[in-house]
């Protein structure tokens, strides 16, 4: 029975933003943990090989975490880089938000302890949108940023998603990993930062991917022990996934008001790269107008699009007035985009 999962329910956030104060990135930072895993290593631990890895996701190698290091950790090294690369104090971030599945704590939320680590007396909570959190968190400063609530927000994704893997799991061990990325936002000159957005959920497909809590606690009652492993049907998610990141792409650059051909670089969620080929079809764009890491990393869920933001940034590939787009996708089954006039700072 096929459980195709629509990418267009009736009610989704995709309408042009209202010309309130723009929000745009003005720091990006990221920290991956030292340890790297290859395909090769893998194939010590399940029946798997590279070959089989490489040609059915683009992964090569991913991180994992030191048996010391969890998310608030990584999380505090990529918002130390986003602030110094933004050059803005701790003192003056007002917002920290952190996307991630993996928190350190069901609470505090990782970001209230991240703004214990950087000094701060910023509001902060965490928010759970899965690998489209970062999006969804990004959006979410925007809002702040555009109604004045808010003049400097920290949005960071970071996650540890090799202590939720099951390691005896083929199907899902090989396609994760750990890192975080972090993005400073703040207001910009009007028609700069983000400009269009795409935001949207459908909980009919929740069963295609999921960490179970209950059923486990309840197991755990009965004396068995709690085992919160990802569970994924990945060809339903494929199926999902191959469609909604093209779409919510184009979704985001119209309401920009932008052709999505006119896209200088896409920089999409690094969960395989075939889906990423094939939202880059979608959009008429070649493949050199879009940025690819997933080799190195593997998918790691809500710190993958800003760790690819800040290597392309870092590599020259984001330069001002380019039209940038980011889009993600993941459980929920959630979706976001969001198109954005690049704005650097040394241009003020
Ligand atoms: O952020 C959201 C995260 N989720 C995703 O992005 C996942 C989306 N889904 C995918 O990326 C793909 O569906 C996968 C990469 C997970 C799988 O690729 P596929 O081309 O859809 O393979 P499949 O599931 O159809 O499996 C093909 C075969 C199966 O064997 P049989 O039944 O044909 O004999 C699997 O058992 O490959 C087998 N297989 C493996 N073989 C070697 C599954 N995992 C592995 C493995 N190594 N690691």
């Amino acid at each position: 029975m096929s459980h195709e999962v629509s990418a267009a329910p009736p009610v989704a956030l995709h309408r042009p933003l209202p010309s309130l104060r723009s929000a745009a990135i003005t720091g990006l930072g990221l920290y991956v943990p030292e340890k790297v895993l290859t395909n090769t290593d893998l194939e010590k631990l399940v029946d798997t090989n590279d070959e089989w890895i490489r040609s059915r996701t683009g992964i090569a190698e991913r991180r994992i975490a030191a048996d010391d290091e969890w998310t608030a950790d990584l999380a505090e090294k990529a918002a130390r880089a986003a602030l110094e690369d933004a050059r803005v104090s701790p003192t003056d971030v007002q917002l920290v938000i952190v996307a991630t599945c993996t928190p350190d704590f069901q609470f505090p939320a990782t970001a209230a302890l991240l703004q214990h680590r950087l000094g701060c007396t910023a509001a902060a909570f965490d928010l759970e949108a899965a690998c489209s959190g970062f999006v969804y968190g990004l959006i979410v400063a925007q809002q702040f940023i555009a109604t004045g609530a808010v003049d400097t927000a920290l949005v960071v994704g970071a996650e540890v998603m090799s202590r939720i893997l099951d390691w005896n799991d083929r199907n899902t061990c090989v396609l994760f990993g750990d890192g975080a990325g972090a993005a400073v936002v703040q207001a910009a000159p009007q028609g700069y930062g983000i400009t269009g957005i795409d935001l949207g959920a459908n909980g009919a497909g929740g069963d295609l991917l999921k960490v179970e809590i209950a059923p486990q606690a309840a197991e755990a009652a009965v004396g068995a022990p709690p085992a919160r492993r990802v569970f994924q049907n990945g060809k339903e998610v494929y199926r999902f996934a191959v469609n909604v990141m093209g779409e919510s792409a184009v979704r985001a650059a119209q309401n920009a008001s932008l052709d999505p051909s006119q896209v200088d670089l896409l920089v999409p969620h690094q969960a395989n790269i075939r889906i990423i080929e094939s939202a880059a079809k979608r959009m008429n764009l070649p493949m050199d107008r879009v940025f690819v890491n997933v080799h190195k990393y593997g998918n790691t869920s809500a710190a993958s699009i800003p760790i690819a933001l800040c290597e392309a940034r870092d590599e020259g590939r984001l330069k001002h007035d380019d039209n940038v787009v980011i889009v993600g996708f993941g459980a929920g089954l959630t979706w976001a985009a969001a198109a954005m006039k690049w704005h650097s700072p040394d241009e003020d």
